[in-house]
């Protein structure tokens, strides 16, 4: 008789896990749980995105897509859309989870052949990017997602407190 009750819970919980995977990407489910000063996290600490019914995007969103077409869109396409040259990141944050993104970014990938010569610069000493890594993951997570479209988020929350110290000591 336990047994059963057993099963009976186990398929509930497959059911659950199969409903949120609509909504999961490299790292889980991105909902938005958590906030250290403007800066969301989900349920498992990482960081990630939060867009308000009326479009507005949390700061590090904004921020992200800023840096995103500083440092990456030249190789990567606008929007994490990809190019002739180098992957469309809106699709790889589907498979890629905060530790191999964090990886990939700084310390670089490279696939070269005799037909081709792929080369994803490692940015391990680059402030530009290291400074801004969460913000770049958390706008590609939320263009993966389909949380935001392409282009310039229109609306975005205020700068918090502790994003302009945490750049300032980062940059220094
Ligand atoms: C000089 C061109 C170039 C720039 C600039 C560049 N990348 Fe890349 N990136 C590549 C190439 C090419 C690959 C594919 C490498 C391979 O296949 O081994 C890649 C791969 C990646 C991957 C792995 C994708 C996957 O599907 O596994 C991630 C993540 C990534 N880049 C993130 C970034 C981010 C974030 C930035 C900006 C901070 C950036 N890249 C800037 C060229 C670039």
């Amino acid at each position: 008789m336990k047994k059963i009750v057993f099963a009976a819970a186990a398929a509930v919980m497959i059911i659950a896990s199969a409903g949120a995977s609509a909504a999961t990407d490299g790292s889980g489910d991105p909902t938005a749980v958590k906030s250290d000063d403007g800066k969301w996290s989900d349920k498992d600490g990482t960081p990630t995105f939060k867009i308000e019914p009326d479009g507005t995007v949390d700061w590090y969103t904004y921020v992200g897509f800023n840096r995103y077409s500083s440092e990456c869109l030249r190789c990567h396409g606008p929007d994490g859309m990809g190019s002739t040259y180098a992957p469309a990141l809106m699709e790889s944050m589907k498979r890629l989870s905060y530790t191999d993104f964090y990886a990939v970014v700084a310390g670089g990938k490279q696939n070269v052949s005799a037909s081709q010569e792929l080369v994803m610069p490692a940015n391990g000493e680059n402030k530009n990017v290291m400074c801004y890594i969460d913000a770049i993951y958390i706008y590609l997570r939320a263009r993966a997602d389909g949380a935001i479209g392409r282009g310039r988020p229109e609306k975005r929350a205020a700068k918090p407190g502790a994003y302009t110290k945490a750049e300032d000591e980062c940059m220094g």
